[in-house]
């Protein structure tokens, strides 16, 4: 068999885990927010229409964080379209997705969503259409108490007290063509530094993301960064990132490999961001958000059939496959050992749209890559260790040689508990994986879990939801304190380690 061996060390730590590397993202796009989240009228809705059986899958994932409300459907949103009495709220053309919104959830229902799922709001400000000043009177609303004019209407439109909203995007994918009101960088970057220095003189307590580029490939990738920061350095205080993989070369060794992409664009927007704290001379560290992420392809070609202007389309509702949830638990694995510099990450999104959740007028079902999302923030906890792999390699297309294992694994210090996040792409043979356990040595195996299926292209319905699930393994064991375990063909494995 091909072996692998991992090496690990209790004092060796790359970092504390921000929980918020966990989080997720809703868009008024698609079944998202309408039917996704809120369907007044189904049998699963509670008294303020929002779906119970979502609210329940949503808890179970525990996520932290999410960003809402676009995306690109932010940059010609007006937020005060979404507040108010419903029966007032206008119906509006949706440029970014071609639709009609019909403002019946805003940012007040959103919140309270949120509480009842046990979740924080990542709040986006349009700056593609608008600017500083409708950006200010938006966290007027949003997070003073009182005695001031979008405060008091706040508290008119029944919200006695501020949502307290924390974390603020400075916009959304500002470098892309696509976007409404595409910017340059020096123009971005002028803007968004003026709408950071009145944000925080309003709110000094938040804390806000600048754009970065929508993706590695962008052709101002870099220099995007660059001039952004040299603008805003001392007003933000994370960049974001982007980026969704495909199948379109059908090709599934380059497909699995797409994590080196990510692992690489995390590397290169550090040094960028040092790049420009040494240009300033400065003490301040600029951290990461990869606030979009995901796979995303499956739903591009019946998309351009739909028509434009309707109302809640079925938009974005790609149905994830195997080999789908064994690159999103790589990717979940990547930015895991970059934990020291990425401290909020969204999977791009959570319900309907390119999301681990659907929901039906019947019911809701857990995608494929529910399941790495879900178990790695539920037990990837505590801090990371710095994960050295010795793996065999293979040969891709896209990356030429990468490792068969990528592997990350995590101190939970509160627990007490090793896990073992790892993920063997080999697709013909299975890969022993040794980790002497050093300081961890008289820890036992509590569980291994591992996801498998024969089809890569093996899918969860909701017919058939439990299709692609994990199970227990029972490969691994301790022995004179090294973890021996076998890592399966084609398999995304945790496995957890305690007293
Ligand atoms: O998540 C779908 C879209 O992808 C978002 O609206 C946009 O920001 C990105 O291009």
């Amino acid at each position: 068999m091909k072996q692998a061996k991992v090496i690990i060390d209790k004092d060796f730590q790359v970092s504390r885990i921000d929980r918020r590397i966990y989080g997720s993202f809703i868009e008024h796009l698609g079944r998202a927010v309408y039917d996704g989240i809120y369907q007044p009228g189904s049998p699963f809705a509670d008294e303020q229409g929002f779906r119970k059986d979502t609210l329940e899958l949503v808890r179970e994932l525990e996520v932290p964080v999410v960003r809402y409300p676009g995306g690109n459907f932010v940059s010609g949103y007006k937020w005060e379209d979404g507040v108010g009495p419903k029966e007032e709220r206008p119906k509006r053309i949706e440029l970014a997705w071609t639709v009609v919104e019909t403002n019946q959830v805003g940012l007040n229902e959103f919140s309270d969503w949120a509480k009842k799922a046990g979740t924080e709001v990542m709040m986006a400000v349009n700056l593609g259409t608008r600017g500083v000043a409708e950006a200010m009177e938006l966290l007027e609303y949003c997070n003073l108490d009182q005695g001031t004019h979008y405060s008091e209407l706040r508290k008119k439109h029944g919200y006695e007290k501020p949502h307290g909203i924390k974390l603020w995007c400075l916009g959304n994918e500002m470098d892309g063509p696509w976007q409404i009101g595409h910017k340059t960088a020096e123009e971005y970057g002028r803007l968004a530094n003026e709408t950071a220095k009145v944000l925080k003189g309003l709110d000094p307590t938040i804390e806000l993301v600048a754009c970065g580029s929508s993706n590695s490939h962008m052709p101002t990738f870099g220099s995007w960064e660059a001039t952004v920061l040299e603008h805003c350095y001392d007003s933000v205080d994370y960049i974001s990132l982007h980026t969704y993989y495909d199948f379109h070369d059908r090709d599934t060794r380059s497909f699995l490999a797409n994590n080196v992409d990510m692992d690489r664009f995390i590397t290169d927007v550090t040094h960028i961001c040092d790049y420009v704290k040494a240009l300033k001379h400065s003490d301040k560290t600029i951290n990461l958000s990869f606030d979009e992420w995901n796979v995303w392809y499956h739903s591009g070609e019946q998309d351009k059939k739909l028509p434009r202007w309707t109302q809640k389309p079925h938009q974005l509702e790609d149905v994830y496959d195997f080999q789908d949830a064994l690159l999103v638990g790589s990717m979940l694995i990547t930015m895991l050992r970059h934990a020291d510099r990425v401290k909020i990450a969204c999977l791009a999104q959570l319900v309907n749209v390119i999301a681990p959740i659907m929901t039906s007028d019947t019911g809701a079902w857990r995608q494929t890559t529910y399941y790495p999302y879900w178990l790695t923030g539920k037990y990837g906890r505590g801090i990371v260790l710095q994960t050295l792999v010795e793996s065999p390699t293979y040969e891709t297309k896209k990356y030429g040689t990468v490792n068969c294992v990528d592997c990350v694994c995590v101190y939970n210090d509160e627990a007490d508990e090793v896990v073992v996040f790892a993920v063997n792409k080999d697709l013909d043979e299975d890969i022993g994986l040794t980790i002497p356990l050093r300081q961890f040595g008289d820890y036992r195996v509590i569980e291994h879990l591992s996801m498998e299926h024969e089809d890569l292209f093996a899918v969860n319905t909701e017919a058939d939801p439990n299709n692609v699930v994990p199970a227990p393994c029972g490969n691994s064991r301790v022995e004179d304190g090294t973890l021996r375990t076998t890592l399966n063909k084609k398999s995304w494995n945790m496995i957890r380690l305690g007293k």
